[in-house]
């Protein structure tokens, strides 16, 4: 037995994307990633690296699952070896000890963090120096950026010289090695071997933890040259997908609200300015986990993107991820400036403050959005305004708010509240039994003509089959589901027809009861744990009305094992499962 502490350490300094772009050349797909499957032979990429979620699937063979599943897969090995396998990766020994346990030991993470904050401190020493290059640097951050000298402090920005090796020089009579160096991202190794130093006449902007220790750099270029920022990669002591920028800071006011932004300057200005409850992510659009963790802080989003095209996408991506973990979300578009840095350079703090106080809620920003498309004066036009606005309530999660927005439409349209609520009920019901149904069509559609070898129970009662993994994908992903399920005892192990599926069901709600997290590889086949990762997969982005979807799921689970219970199989069932019987006496 491994213990789940050093599992879920390893897997936590796992990049999935850093781990599979080792063997496979994995192209940006959205917010994912794509390449072609290692595992099965196919000319278009069906290979899928979710990168927020930790987790691959292939839509091609099925293969899914976390780091484990893939180097359990790709390299051949047990549980156990896996493991180890990843931790030596991530700078963690795992040590099997005479009880045939195994320990693990963190080599190198204090000793980076400590090569952090050295190298911070050369970056900020170097902004003083009296050289030339040293005086345009720091006159690029009090001039071009307007900053204050105290800003420059309390962010600890720096300079990093115009040199190959100045760097790695000094970081060497401090008693680092290149190969630290290195491991950090701080140095980089040439063709020939030789050792350079990785951030050269950059402006450095260091990224501090909620714990405040320096986990990495980010710089950028004083001109207008390419790439603008250089930002380092994922190392044992950095996960950019998991962290923001100055929610060090950040956390101790965010209770109430916190600003979410695209840049690093965008965040320095804001909080100069007095709005010290601004954060940003690292250089990549805002991932699942980043939202997860802005929850931890706060309850309110204030999102303020550029203003651009590509900024106000984002923007509406960020809303849905965030909407997603039961943060409340409002989006601030900024007139007459790019970001918020130049809006507040020209504008000044008040009138920022002004447009944080007048933000729109996500439902706000859309009503206002569909209600300028149509004339409501004109009784059809109304009532395409209407159907459009029922659709837009029909995609929120809570039923309170769904209340709160029908009373706003309601009193805008001069319309019954009562009739609008029947109109969006019927809607919230209608998309749960589409979803359902659609589910169950398609299931009985694949399994025609196919045997099922990892849940072999699947083609006696497909449709029951894949209700179950409904249940089970929106189990695994949302903890209110858990919650909900678990808790409240909505489902035992007897409403299960699959014995894969109950075999999860039971290992899903032992988790939940202990209070740990699944580790679903120590305890079902790579090949299961494709299955599972299937079913998550297919729900992941089933946002809306995931409660209705569960309930419908539940309830028709509910009644077929009942109808099963009360008439026996049916006569395709019956004639699956003495198929299936026959075979296995035949196998005996
Ligand atoms: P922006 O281009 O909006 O930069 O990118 P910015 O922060 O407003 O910078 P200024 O005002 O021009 O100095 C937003 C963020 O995207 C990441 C950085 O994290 C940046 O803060 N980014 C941008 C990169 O990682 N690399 C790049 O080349 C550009
Ligand atoms: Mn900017």
């Amino acid at each position: 037995m491994i213990s789940r502490e050093i599992v879920e350490d390893i897997l936590s300094r796992t990049s999935i994307e850093d781990l599979i772009s080792g063997y496979v050349s994995l192209k940006r797909a959205g917010s994912n990633l794509k390449g072609l499957c290692p595992f099965h032979s196919e000319k278009s990429p069906s290979f899928t690296v979710y990168p927020g979620d930790n987790s691959f699937y292939c839509f091609g063979c099925g293969v899914g699952g976390n780091a484990i599943t893939f180097v359990r897969q790709i390299e051949h090995m047990d549980y156990p070896d896996a493991v180890v396998y990843l931790g030596k990766r991530a700078g963690i020994t795992v040590v099997k000890d005479a009880q045939d346990s195994y320990q693990g030991k963190r080599i190198d993470k204090a000793r980076i963090l400590k090569m952090n904050v050295d190298a911070a401190k050369f970056f900020h020493s170097c902004l003083f120096a009296k050289t030339a290059a040293a005086e345009n640097a720091l006159r690029y951050f009090t001039e071009a950026r307007g900053l204050s000298l105290a800003t420059i402090r309390h962010f600890g920005l720096g300079y990093a010289p115009d040199s190959f090796d100045a760097f790695g020089k000094h970081m060497r009579s401090l008693g680092y090695t290149y190969d630290e160096l290195v491991e950090g991202f701080l140095c980089g190794k040439s063709e020939r071997g030789t050792y350079y130093d990785a951030f050269r006449n950059r402006v450095m902007f260091p990224i501090i933890d909620v714990s405040g220790n320096v986990i990495a750099f980010g710089g950028r270029v004083m001109d207008d040259s390419k790439p603008k920022y250089k930002n380092s990669s994922d190392t044992p002591v950095f996960k950019k997908l998991r962290n923001l920028f100055a929610l060090n800071y950040a956390r101790h006011t965010c209770a109430e609200a916190m600003i979410l932004c695209e840049g690093y300057m965008d965040v320095i200005a804001l909080h100069a300015a007095g709005f010290t409850n601004a954060v940003a992510t690292l250089g990549t659009a805002l991932t699942s986990e980043q939202a997860r963790l802005m929850s931890r802080y706060t309850k309110r989003v204030i999102i303020t993107y550029d203003a651009d095209e590509a900024g106000q996408k984002a923007a509406v991506r960020a809303m849905g991820m965030l909407g997603e973990v039961g943060l409340e979300v409002s989006v601030l578009k900024i007139p007459d400036a790019k970001d918020p840095d130049e809006f507040i350079k020209k504008f000044g703090k008040d009138k920022f403050r002004s447009l944080i106080e007048n933000s729109r809620s996500k439902f706000e920003y859309n009503m206002e959005r569909i209600l300028s498309k149509y004339n409501v004066e004109f009784p059809q036009e109304k009532i395409n305004a209407l159907a459009d606005l029922v659709e837009l309530i029909s995609t929120f999660y809570s039923e309170v708010e769904r209340d709160v927005y029908i009373q706003a439409v309601s009193k805008q349209l001069g319309v019954p509240f009562d009739g609008v609520k029947n109109d969006v009920n019927r809607r919230v019901k209608q998309k749960a039994k589409r979803f359902v149904k659609e589910e169950n069509q398609k299931a009985i559609r694949a399994s025609q003509g196919f045997s099922d070898k990892v849940n072999p129970d699947y083609a006696k009662a497909p449709s029951v089959a894949k209700n179950e993994e409904s249940v089970i994908g929106l189990l695994v992903l949302f903890e209110n589901h858990r919650k909900k399920v678990f808790d409240g005892g909505l489902l035992s192990e007897e409403d299960f027809f699959t014995e894969l599926n109950r075999r999860i069901f039971v290992y899903l709600r032992e988790c939940y009861q202990s209070g740990t997290a699944p580790n679903l590889d120590e305890n079902f086949s790579p090949e299961e744990v494709g299955r599972i990762t299937k079913m998550k997969i297919a729900r992941m982005n089933l946002t809306e009305n995931g409660d209705a979807v569960l309930e419908e799921a539940i309830a028709s689970l509910k009644s077929s094992m009942q109808k099963k219970n009360a008439e026996g199989a049916s006569t395709m069932d019956a004639l699956a499962s003495l198929i299936d019987r026959m075979r296995k006496t035949t196998d005996n």
